[in-house]
């Protein structure tokens, strides 16, 4: 623990994937670090399939974004690595590929032009028949007409990885976690020298790292907005689950079928050999009110077992809904503002997961003086306008 009285050098506001993975990254080089959540791990990670999918979540008009995502995916495995040594848990990092998969002809056409895309890239999926596709992953449906393989894309488990992070945090004698929300920064001079806790603590830090997913636009000045995610827990014997990621499009929608390793399964008759699967995710403009929809699982279902019908026999174990950050660019706000002691990570949309490590490595630069990772240019927390403490 810290010695009382002594100054922290960072708080953390947000336990999420990328709070954690800052605070942690930030103790390990030598920073004191107060981690402020009310509920460390309850929004956007809880969510997560862990989705580490640069190439097959790029977009026309977001070629900077699939960029910084390949320098996201590039940290994982080393931050995987060092965690394991850390804590002895792992991250549930599967470097499997990901199969693309299009339902109908429509759903081929659109995946035709979303190949072109990726020439500018530097990395071009190759196509696939459904028939050979099926000899890929066998579980795919007979109606898939088409499909990519996207060697580099992986998939992490978030929540393992961010219980890891937890551990190793609680473990640190220079990191404390604090389980109450921050209401407001506290500013001297304009400079942010704190941030006030529901309870009427004041936290007093030589710097404050905002990483509270689409809640930091409640304490800064900055356009991030909630956009709801839906996600469905299945745990599924053996035969039932595809061994690798399968995301694809079913008539037009977007779905994604996560499995990881065997013995990650849930509920009561799981075995070793069950699965845990997770299906998403629906996009939704709104509030988090942490309520899944009757027509967003029945589409999430519906859309899985078109891909994977073998999905059939799996248990259904949870729904879950949160909000991921996002902005008007897409592109998240990472590493030190116009603002003197106030550092982002945040507006991660998405990608929340891919980009956690790279984030992590990125604020602690910020906050150790170093230059930031190249690939962080874009995400510049001033890009919109001077982030200002809001009312
Ligand atoms: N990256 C996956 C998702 O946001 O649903």
């Amino acid at each position: 623990m810290r010695t009382p009285g002594t100054l922290p050098d960072v708080v953390v506001v947000g336990g999420g994937i990328v709070g954690t993975a800052v605070a942690w990254r930030a103790v390990e080089a030598g920073l004191t670090v107060v981690l402020l959540d009310p509920s460390p791990g309850d929004g956007a990670t809880h969510a997560a399939a862990g989705m580490l999918a640069p190439v097959s979540e790029s977009w026309f008009g977001e070629s900077a974004l699939a960029r910084l995502g390949l320098a996201g995916l590039a940290a994982w495995p080393r931050f995987a690595a060092d965690l394991l040594r850390a804590t002895g848990l792992g991250s549930g990092l599967r470097e499997t590929g990901t199969l693309v998969a299009a339902y109908d002809a429509d759903d081929v056409a659109h995946l035709r032009r979303w190949l072109a895309l990726h020439a500018e890239l530097g990395v071009q999926p190759d196509e696939l028949t459904g028939a050979q596709a099926r000899r890929r992953e066998p579980l795919l449906g007979h109606h898939v007409a088409g499909a990519a393989w996207v060697p580099g894309d992986h998939v992490a488990d978030p929540r393992a990885t961010r219980a890891a992070l937890d551990v190793a945090l609680h473990a640190h004698p220079r990191a404390a976690v604090v389980q109450r929300a921050a209401v407001r920064l506290e500013r001297d001079r304009g400079a942010v020298v704190g941030v006030l806790d529901e309870a009427g603590t004041l936290h007093r830090a030589g710097a404050v790292v905002l990483a509270a997913g689409w809640r930091s636009g409640e304490l800064v000045d900055v356009p991030v907005r909630p956009v709801r995610g839906q996600t469905l827990r299945l745990d599924a014997p053996p035969g039932s689950a595809p061994g690798h990621v399968v995301r694809g499009r079913v008539q037009g929608r977007p779905v994604y079928v996560v499995p990881r390793e065997p013995g990650t399964g849930s509920g009561p008759g799981t075995t070793a050999e069950h699965r845990e699967v997770v299906v998403g995710a629906t996009s939704e403009e709104g509030p988090d009110d942490h309520r899944p929809s009757a027509g967003g699982v029945f589409a999430l279902l519906r859309d899985a077992r078109a891909l994977v019908p073998a999905l059939d026999e799996a248990a259904f174990v949870e729904a879950t809904l949160r909000a991921r950050p996002a902005t008007p660019d897409n592109l998240p706000l990472v590493g030190p503002t116009a603002t003197p002691g106030l550092h982002l990570a945040t507006g991660h949309h998405r990608g929340g997961v891919l980009l956690a490590p790279l984030t992590a490595e990125a604020v602690v630069a910020g906050l150790t003086g170093a230059a930031l990772p190249d690939a962080l240019r874009v995400a510049d927390p001033d890009r919109f306008a001077p982030v200002l403490e809001g009312a």
